[in-house]
């Protein structure tokens, strides 16, 4: 059977895990984050203690990589090689090397192959930087979500300052902007508006009201 993939791509705190996520329920799909697929490989980097200048066992850990996902209570838990990894995957030392690890080529070929497999098993929603340019390009919805760096630094901020109360506004803001430029300007399939993505500014939309204007662009593009 074939199946269905809407993808989201956009920047860090563009939305796109919280609307990713309501999106799937409200269609009855199932919701794929890849970050948390890079976030599980950079997990085992730093638990094998392989250094950011070895990249041979750094894509062979993208190679043996298992990623699963499971519900649980209505929250979506990552096992990754057998492990339930969701509590760590966005701790700060993952946050740190990822997008340096995204930027390795055969590490993102090796990662398309775990998202194909994904997305072959039930109609899904996937969301990430590439999705719609390069994993599916002929996915049937391709969405693009954006929101301006101010308020998407804020909600990342909200977030973090729950776990770590002494933690700067403006450290998370320049770290948001660097990630954001890492992804964009690397070699290997930067993050792009994907061609035929239908662009979302929601700066000013709750997820509710984002997740809205997919629905009607879903139901009224007659695809
Ligand atoms: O979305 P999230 O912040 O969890 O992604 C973490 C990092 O993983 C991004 O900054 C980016 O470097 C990388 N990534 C990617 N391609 C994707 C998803 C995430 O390069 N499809």
């Amino acid at each position: 059977m074939e199946t269905d993939v809407i993808t989201i791509d956009g920047p860090t705190s563009s939305g796109k895990n919280s609307v990713g996520f309501l999106l799937a329920q409200e269609l009855g799909y199932q919701y794929i984050d890849t970050g948390s697929i890079y976030r599980a490989g950079c997990v085992f980097i730093i638990k094998n203690e392989i250094p950011l200048d070895g990249q041979e066992r750094i894509v062979q850990v993208f190679k043996d990589l298992t990623v699963g996902i499971k519900m649980q209570n209505h929250n979506i838990r990552v096992i990754a090689n057998g492990e339930d990894v969701t509590d760590i995957l966005h701790n700060a030392d993952v946050t740190k090397i990822v997008p340096e690890v995204a930027a390795i080529r055969k590490v993102r070929e090796a990662t398309k192959i775990i998202q194909h497999n994904l997305g072959k098993v039930k109609n899904t929603v996937m969301t990430g930087r590439d999705i719609g340019s390069e994993i599916f390009p002929d996915a049937k919805y391709k969405f693009f979500l954006t929101a301006s760096s101010k308020v998407r630094a804020k909600r990342r901020f909200k977030q973090l300052v729950e776990k770590d109360p002494s933690i700067k506004y403006e450290d998370v803001l320049k770290g948001m902007m660097d990630r954001d430029k890492k992804d964009s300007e690397r070699e290997a399939s930067p993050m792009r508006i994907p061609k035929g993505a239908f662009v979302i500014d929601n700066t000013n939309l709750t997820v509710e009201e984002t997740v809205d204007q997919m629905l009607k662009y879903i139901t009224g593009s007659g695809k």
